[in-house]
């Protein structure tokens, strides 16, 4: 598999997507309910990873599809993609200026390239494995390194919080954000977790953590930071595996073992 060939093409329907998100936004939203009545699915969501998963069986016609609205396509092979054709649902149907696309490509539970865009920025996130990340941003490219900071009373960390917080009988992350709260420069939730961590790739973000991920939310994500030198490991601080559902621990490596600590305080 030439992975820059594959890369272009995968930046190509990443970029026609995010074009479609950007002229939608712009639109009426018909929202439906999904697993829940804070859970939204737009007009956008489905049309758009219709799009990415006809480009991607036209390009890779054997390759394994997982997307978010429309489950899997194809045989398993050697090849699985992960789509999230809009992350931050929320945020386009209420008009809150953060969304992106999200699509990666993985070989034996691997990541091997990741793309996200960001179609309001013209922001273009890519990376291959072994070969770095990037950051196209009209006709610059520049690469992405995590950032340097070392102690938490400096760093800007990211979070967000499971669909079931309305239902489920203990809702996740209360008393984390409390903690970190206590110890960190700022916290933000910005609705996103795709561009969560192409934020910590980028050094815009030192840390983000999040209970209840799904694999499309975060696949290109964990290649992007991976390859700017980061660190990504499930919550408890195991090795990082692709899987339906996730937690994960996100940092630039040097922070790693202090949000670790705050993470398993309170899971003891
Ligand atoms: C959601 C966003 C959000 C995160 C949720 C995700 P969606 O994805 O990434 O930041 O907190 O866990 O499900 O539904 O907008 O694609
Ligand atoms: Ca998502
Ligand atoms: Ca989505």
């Amino acid at each position: 598999m030439d992975l820059q060939h594959a890369l272009m093409i995968t930046v190509q329907i990443a970029r026609e997507a995010g074009e479609l998100l950007r002229q939608g936004y712009e639109e009426e939203k018909r929202i439906e309910r999904k697993s829940s009545a804070v859970d939204w699915v737009t007009q956008y969501d489905t049309a758009v990873e219709a799009l990415i998963i006809k480009r991607l069986q036209t390009a890779f016609p054997d390759h394994h599809i997982i997307a978010e609205e429309s489950g899997h396509n194809g045989n398993p092979g050697a090849y699985t993609w992960y789509i999230d054709p809009l992350d931050g649902t929320n945020n386009f149907a209420h008009g809150f200026p953060v969304f992106c696309v999200s699509l990666a490509l993985y070989a034996a539970g691997q990541p091997l390239l990741g793309v996200i865009y960001d179609p309001l920025r013209d922001e273009c996130f890519t990376a291959v494995r072994g070969g770095g990340a990037f950051l196209q941003r009209g006709e610059r490219q520049t690469r992405l390194q995590v950032s340097q900071t070392t102690a938490l009373v400096d760093a800007l960390l990211a979070t967000g919080f499971p669909y079931d917080r309305h239902t489920a009988e203990v809702v996740e992350n209360l008393a984390e954000v409390g903690a970190f709260l206590q110890r960190v420069q700022g916290i933000r939730r910005a609705g996103a977790a795709a561009l969560d961590l192409a934020y910590v790739a980028a050094g815009r973000l030192d840390g983000y953590w999040e209970y209840k991920l799904h694999s499309w939310d975060v696949a290109a994500g964990v290649l992007l930071v991976q390859e700017a030198g980061g660190q990504v490991t499930l919550l408890d601080g195991t090795p990082f595996a692709i899987a339906p559902q996730l937690s994960l621990t996100v940092s630039n490596g040097r922070l790693h073992p202090l949000m670790r600590d705050v993470l398993q305080t309170l899971a003891n």
